[in-house]
């Protein structure tokens, strides 16, 4: 069964055609960020502007190469003018060509990102971890339908802090990435950051603290001390962030001993420093992420294959 996946909830519009939930045939990604790398978010109205241009065109190099046997599209959360665009197509094509429509929900399609491309099987319990520019989120998944949010984060998503920190740096966005890059040659101990929530008793984050912290580093540094520091504030900074969200993973290991598999989806997802803290502290679980990073980040193959798991395999 091909289902085609349209995913529009931001700056991407992205149109991917999946064969039963798994094998991606083809995963089109059109993005507009680069229209908002100097602004350190992005602009709405322009996001859906660029989502409208794109879309028949993709549509048709869709249509053009496969026959499909359903469609799904990112239903919320999002950008209201994006996701009007992806689910005002879906709707026209399904039908015009008389084959079922899914509306999948953006979160679910990124914790069903897991299974694209993916050979081995999946044993629950699973741990999945979404960390993205618009959520971070601990939920606790019995089967592939089952799921319990555990944590989520009370102000800023981690993606959001990679975001609005690298602006803080003078980084372009998505700040994520070039923060990473950084951080590579910088020293992770060179600035004190506390970390947050040490005294809450629950799964939740907060990371606008460490932004505010991070606000008061560049503060305190003359213009010459920064362009000095700037990497090893990068990889400071990037280790808070990463080890507050290990820190309350490891605190859901140790209360939920039956998960077997911790998986870490959503565009933070493609860290790789994230991905060692996480395998150093998984407590005997096997540790997954996409398998490819352009399934961290926004795509349309995430909501296909979440739209066969959960509706149609179902
Ligand atoms: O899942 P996604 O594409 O969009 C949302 O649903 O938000 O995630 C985008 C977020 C951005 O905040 C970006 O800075 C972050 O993922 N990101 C990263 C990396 N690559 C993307 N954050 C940290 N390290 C990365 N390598
Ligand atoms: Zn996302």
């Amino acid at each position: 069964m091909k289902i085609l996946g349209i995913e529009t909830s931001c700056d991407e519009t992205s149109l991917a055609v999946v064969e039963n939930g798994t094998n991606v045939l083809q995963n089109i990604i059109s993005s507009s960020s680069e229209l908002f790398t100097d602004l350190g978010g992005v602009i709405p109205e322009e996001a859906a502007r660029k989502q409208l241009e794109h879309i028949p065109v993709i549509i048709h190099k869709i249509l053009q190469d496969f026959s499909i046997d359903a469609i799904a599209y990112t239903k919320e959360p999002g950008l209201q003018g994006s996701l009007l665009v992806g689910r005002t197509a879906a709707h026209i094509m399904a039908s015009i060509l008389k084959i079922p429509l899914y509306a999948v929900h953006h979160t679910n399609g990124h914790l069903d990102s897991i299974f694209l491309d993916q050979t081995d099987t999946i044993t629950f319990p699973v741990l999945s971890v979404s960390v993205s520019g618009g959520h971070t989120e601990l939920w606790l998944r019995t089967d592939v339908c089952t799921q319990e949010l555990l944590g989520k984060t009370r102000d800023d998503a981690a993606g959001e802090a990679y975001d609005k920190g690298a602006q803080l740096l003078g980084l372009a966005y998505p700040g994520g990435p070039e923060i990473a890059k950084i951080a590579k040659t910088g020293s992770a101990n060179a600035f004190a950051f506390t970390l947050p929530m040490q005294q809450v008793d629950s799964y939740d984050y907060s990371f606008s603290g460490l932004k505010n912290a991070l606000r008061l580093h560049v503060q305190a540094l003359s213009k010459t001390e920064l362009a000095v520091n700037l990497k090893h504030l990068a990889a400071s900074y990037q280790q808070a962030i990463n080890n507050h969200l290990v820190q309350k993973i490891v605190k859901v290991l140790t209360k939920y001993s039956q998960i077997q598999e911790i998986h870490i989806v959503g565009g933070v997802a493609a860290n790789l420093d994230l991905r060692e803290k996480l395998v150093q502290h998984s407590q005997g679980c096997i540790v997954r992420w996409p398998t490819k990073k352009v399934y961290c980040t926004d795509n349309g193959a995430m909501i296909a294959a979440s739209a066969y798991k959960r509706f149609i395999a179902k």
